[in-house]
């Protein structure tokens, strides 16, 4: 897995325009579009949630992540299915049956993940590791864009070596841009979600910094992997 994937999230998107803001980030270089559901409880934030993720998935042409920051998840994953999402990641720390829960999102005909907040060592994903296709691990605490990036560079590292020759994504979530993403790369991180770092300039009046700001966040990433 040596190809770096690079996923805007919308949450530093026009909360007015999804649908134009996700052809926007396509068109400038993104691989998926990573979408934050939050639910005001298991996060202290609230975005949107099926409804949402089903208007914007005709303006999708890839991959639809969606991250799911809600508790309980279960009683959701039939409406993010039918919302066309391909990747549903769940946190662990969401409940106490995150491996029923991937069963469930398997069974609901999409590609399961499972996120890891700051403080959740790497061994609480360990029994899931053949189940999954995708460890997000969390560089800041979930909730919000835009905040300082944590140094997880050992847990990553941890990770990568738990999950040896499976076909699993190791997705980085927060603060990353392209002063951080090297170092996660290093450490064994193939997906990188940025939020500010790639919509920050730009619009959809004025997109062109968009395809400057993925840029430099695959440059950085890949330049310094050799
Ligand atoms: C945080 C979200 C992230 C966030 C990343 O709870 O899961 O996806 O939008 O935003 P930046 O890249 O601004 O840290
Ligand atoms: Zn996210």
């Amino acid at each position: 897995m040596s190809q770096v994937l690079i996923a805007p999230s919308i949450l530093a998107a026009d909360f007015a325009d999804f649908g134009a803001e996700c052809r926007a980030v396509e068109a400038a270089g993104a691989d998926w579009i990573h979408v934050d559901v939050m639910d005001g409880h298991f996060v202290p934030n609230l975005t949107f949630g099926p409804a949402t993720c089903a208007a914007i998935r005709p303006h999708i042409k890839g991959v639809m992540d969606v991250h799911l920051m809600i508790s309980p998840v279960d009683p959701m994953i039939d409406a993010f299915a039918r919302a066309g999402a391909d990747i549903l990641t769940a946190h662990v720390e969401a409940g106490p049956h995150i491996h029923r829960t991937i069963q469930a999102i398997r069974a609901a005909g999409m590609r399961p993940g499972v996120a890891l907040n700051p403080g959740t060592p790497a061994s609480a994903v360990a029994h899931v590791l053949d189940l999954v296709d995708l460890v997000c691990v969390m560089t800041v605490n979930p909730g919000f864009g835009g905040q300082v990036f944590i140094d997880l560079s050992r847990k990553i590292a941890e990770l990568r070596a738990m999950i040896g020759d499976r076909r699993i994504h190791i997705e980085i979530d927060g603060g990353v841009d392209a002063t951080t993403a090297p170092g996660v790369v290093r450490a064994g991180a193939d997906v990188l979600v940025a939020g500010s770092a790639v919509f920050r300039g730009g619009s959809v009046a004025d997109p062109a910094p968009y395809a400057r700001n993925i840029t430099a966040i695959r440059t950085a990433a890949t330049s310094r992997q050799a």
